[in-house]
């Protein structure tokens, strides 16, 4: 399952980067304003922070057919190869899934909050759905259930789209569907962080040391195979 990190502060970014098994970052227009930087020169430092390699998807703002369908060829143009143009799932934005689908453009359907959705998604050309999964459980739903079934009709009909889980609140949201076999989850990085924020796993790492210190001193298994 890819961990792409669902934020555009390019510290935390950087600091997430250097910790985790990354592949990449998602944004919204949300998510860019949050920043209050300008949207080009902050796209730009993410691609630039991540390298060519990773994904970054990228929201278009534009309300109509057309208007997607220009502001996804734009960012696609700036940010490179591996850029995926994000596109809410609604009557325009499946419209301009079709189009862009059909130049090449690799599209995510976003805001996805049903599995027929994730079924008109797939069935336009995109390769990623975006599922919503906490704004899901806040509707009365099930999210995680939602989006197993949206697997499982992906699947049953060899779709080439694969699910990007979004919006998560906690890593029990995360872990059932990655234990489902999701493609790719994008989350907060306070979300990530406690993937690992165990203060069992502290305690075990300190014995560890002292355990060892106690016997042999301050070393490193360096200074000791080395001396
Ligand atoms: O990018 C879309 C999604 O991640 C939204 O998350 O936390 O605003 O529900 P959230």
């Amino acid at each position: 399952m890819k961990l792409l990190i669902d934020d555009a502060n390019v510290q935390e970014i950087e600091r997430l980067m250097k910790i985790y098994p990354i592949d990449g970052v998602t944004t919204n227009p949300t998510i860019i304003a949050r920043t209050k930087k300008d949207p080009k020169d902050l796209l730009l430092e993410i691609r630039r922070i991540i390298g060519k390699d990773k994904l970054l998807f990228v929201q278009s703002v534009a309300t109509d057919a057309e208007g997607i369908v220009e502001d996804g060829l734009a960012i696609v143009e700036c940010l490179g190869e591996n850029t995926v143009v994000k596109i809410p799932c609604n009557t325009e934005g499946l419209q301009a899934i079709k189009a862009l689908s059909k130049k090449g453009v690799v599209c995510c359907g976003t805001t996805a909050y049903t599995a027929l959705q994730a079924y008109l998604v797939a069935h336009s050309g995109a390769k990623y759905v975006a599922p919503y999964v906490n704004r899901i459980d806040n509707m009365g739903f099930n999210g995680v259930e939602v989006v197993q079934q949206m697997q499982n009709i992906l699947d049953n009909h060899g779709y080439d789209c694969q699910i990007m889980a979004a919006s998560f609140k906690n890593s029990q949201q995360v872990l059932e569907l990655c234990e489902y076999g999701i493609g790719l989850v994008t989350c907060a990085p306070d979300v990530i962080d406690n993937f690992i924020n165990n203060p069992s796993i502290d305690k075990a790492v300190d014995d560890f040391t002292k355990n060892f210190e106690a016997v042999y001193g301050e070393k490193t298994m360096k200074d000791i195979l080395n001396s």
